[in-house]
């Protein structure tokens, strides 16, 4: 048995911010693949690593309850119970089944194309500015151009509502990292008014009778009936930000390591610019290697047996995307980056009856975005550090200098 890492705690910040990460799950999955991580407080959380142990995981949603929140500690910190059962994420069948049947209309075909254009206007606005001005920082001038498209066809926002929104998402789930907080934000109140923050620009928009009668989000919320009775404020309100906060915070820093790993692989670079038809297959490989959302946390209710461990009722359970998205039992050299790789059999959105219902608008900005890139043979090189995220449940990127270069321009 190798020496273990210096720190096992999944929980320390810093390991995530230095990428050291990797070599931790490397060594939990050989050694000690669902794995006791005690916390400060005296409690801990079970660390499931091998992707064989997370589809059964995500596989067995009657024993591995949702209903505590996607993110340790609650995705809305205190307002923990009030979410139980109310927004999509946080809750079990049967609710769940009826809130995703509500939520299949905001992510309709035509909406879907409506996507799809608004996307394609923005994305190429974008980096038509970078290439007059040579470069850009990726983070915060190209990458939240796409979920900003997403909500302006989705929600019917225009691009500043939309820009703005982002930044209250991005503030909430980096709530633990200073650039994004302006230095606050190290406890759970910066977290929690932001959280207000959200309800109250979607509070606003119930107001608005354009937003209810129209076909968007909040219209489509607005009318729905669950189970025979229309929808509370409360439920359209996480549903609401749900969609927010689940589109804002993944396709765009999955975009911002796609594009940080082009640099740094120029040969993979090179060739999905000779061969257009690997686009698929290297935003799938970027989804992979990005793993955005780390985890996601599941509460057992009743005792079960995962791969050779037995996790007790009422114990807090997460499951590592990141890590079984690098697990050599599923994945050839699971460390290199390689854009031909196929079948790529991710766990990046998940898997189960949660699996992402974002995932085609997803694709379809990925697709949008790196398709310019072949198109016009986008080249990008680093103009300066990058800065990662603080966190270790969104794996993001909050600033990427990059200069930029097209061989094609029009
Ligand atoms: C690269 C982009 C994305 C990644 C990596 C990602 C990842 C995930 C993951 C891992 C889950 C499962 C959560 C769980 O099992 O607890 C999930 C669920 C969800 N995602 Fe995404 N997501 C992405 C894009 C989007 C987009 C664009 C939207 C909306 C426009 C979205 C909205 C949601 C919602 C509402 C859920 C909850 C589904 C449910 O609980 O049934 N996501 N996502």
């Amino acid at each position: 048995m190798s020496a273990p890492p210096a720190t096992l705690d999944l929980t320390d910040l810093d390991l995530f911010v230095n990428g050291g990460h990797h070599a931790v799950f490397d060594w939990l999955r050989e050694h000690d693949p669902v794995h006791w991580n005690a916390t400060r407080d005296g409690s801990g959380f079970w660390a499931v690593t091998r992707h064989g142990d997370l589809v059964t995981a995500y596989r067995e949603h009657g024993v591995f309850s949702s209903a505590a929140g996607a993110m340790l500690g609650g995705s809305i910190g205190s307002q923990i119970d009030s979410a139980t059962g109310l927004m999509l994420v946080a809750s079990d069948p049967p609710r769940q089944r009826q809130l995703r049947h509500v939520l299949h209309g905001a992510f309709a075909g035509h909406l879907l194309d409506r996507v799809r254009e608004q996307v394609t206007g923005l994305v190429d606005r974008a980096v038509d500015r970078a290439l007059a001005d040579g470069g850009c920082d990726f983070a915060t001038e190209i990458a939240p151009e796409l979920p900003a498209g997403a909500l302006m066809a989705m929600v019917g926002l225009d691009h500043d509502q939309a820009r703005h929104l982002i930044s209250l998402t991005r503030r909430m789930i980096g709530y633990r990292d200073p650039v994004l907080t302006e230095g606050g934000g190290t406890d759970r109140f910066g977290l929690a008014e932001t959280q207000a923050e959200i309800f109250e620009f979607f509070a606003d928009l119930l107001q608005d009778p354009r937003m209810t009668r129209g076909d968007g989000l909040v219209g489509l919320l607005s009318r729905a009936t669950l189970n025979g009775r229309p929808m509370s404020e409360e439920e359209v309100l996480f549903n609401c930000m749900n969609v927010a906060v689940g589109g804002n915070e993944t396709s765009s820093y999955t975009a911002c390591t796609g594009a940080l790993t082009l640099t740094a692989h120029p040969e993979q670079h090179e060739r999905l610019l000779s061969e257009p038809v690997l686009l698929e297959p290297a935003i799938n490989e970027m989804l992979r290697w990005a793993s955005v959302n780390a985890y996601v946390q599941r509460v057992a209710k009743r005792d079960f047996e995962l791969g050779g461990t037995t996790i007790r009722a009422g114990e807090s359970v997460t499951l590592w995307n990141v890590s079984a998205n690098r697990d050599a039992r599923v994945f050839d050299d699971p460390h290199t980056f390689d854009i031909t790789r196929t079948p790529n059999r991710h766990l990046a959105y998940g898997s189960g009856i949660h699996r992402c219902i974002g995932a085609q608008v997803a694709q379809i900005e990925l697709e949008t975005l790196f398709g310019r890139v072949v198109r016009d043979k986008i080249r990008f090189t680093l103009a300066g550090p990058p800065a990662p995220l603080r966190s270790n449940f969104i794996l993001g990127t909050t600033s990427l200098p990059v200069h930029v270069t097209a061989e094609r321009h029009h």
